[in-house]
């Protein structure tokens, strides 16, 4: 699937979330293209039918600012109790609804704003599937100070560690300034104990493995259909 072909599929998945945003709700926003797709067809609702959110919350600045460009006031997550909904895209789904995120580094307020949520759904374009988790690198966001015993410990474990970079060559900053190690494992071998074994590495911010969270997946697939995959 060419570029064009993928967003157009990642618009399509995005303007039905959409459509399931209830007026007056808390509304969580993720990170990435797909969602950007999904901000437009937000600020197209505020325009036609005149959508009003109770609060939002986002996992990045990309997002807010793209919902504040739309007239949208952007509320900071220690500022709400509880997202109704947070619609968020993938980087890889499971079967059984398990994700890889934050291929766009914003994995730790993402997972934060998912866990504070009643529901979530993601929106992704087909090529996204898996049946088992794997085939994208999984971030592991890790505090600068022990990053280097980090990474010796990843490799000695076989998880086949590598740097993120940024555009300049340079390691990439998170938003929280900690670095991004992606662990190129894959198939990831049992995501449940890796989760567990990340949660209790010191050093760990978080990670990019989403189990056991999202609700339901928007797929769009390429021969026209769109998917509405429930847990
Ligand atoms: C960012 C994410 C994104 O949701 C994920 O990378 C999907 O991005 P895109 O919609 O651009 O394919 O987890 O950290």
């Amino acid at each position: 699937m060419n570029k064009e072909e993928q967003d157009k599929l990642k618009k399509e998945a995005a303007t039905k979330a959409a459509q399931m945003v209830k007026n007056n709700s808390v509304l969580g926003v993720g990170t990435g293209s797909t969602v950007a797709f999904f901000i437009d067809a937000l600020g197209e609702r505020k325009a036609k039918e005149g959508l009003t959110l109770k609060h939002i919350v986002t996992t990045s600045n990309r997002s807010k600012k793209q919902l504040e460009g739309l007239g949208f006031k952007v509320d900071e997550l220690s500022e709400i109790d509880q997202a109704d909904l947070t619609v968020d895209g993938a980087d890889r789904v499971a079967d059984n609804l398990d994700g890889i995120k934050g291929g766009g580094g914003a994995l730790t307020l993402e997972k934060n704003v998912a866990i504070n949520s009643k529901k979530i759904i993601w929106i992704v374009d087909e090529s996204k599937l898996v049946h088992r988790l794997g085939g994208f690198p999984l971030p592991v966001e890790v505090l600068p100070i022990s990053c280097e015993q980090n990474f010796k410990k990843f490799e000695q474990e076989g998880l086949k560690p590598q740097w993120r970079m940024d555009e300049n060559g340079h390691r990439y900053v998170t938003h929280y300034g900690n670095y991004i190690i992606d662990l190129a494992a894959d198939p990831v071998p049992a995501p449940h104990g890796l989760a567990d074994y990340l949660d209790h590495t010191v050093g760990v911010v978080e990670h990019g493995l989403f189990l056991d969270m999202c609700d339901e997946v928007i797929i769009a697939h390429s021969d026209g259909t769109i998917e509405d995959k429930k847990k």
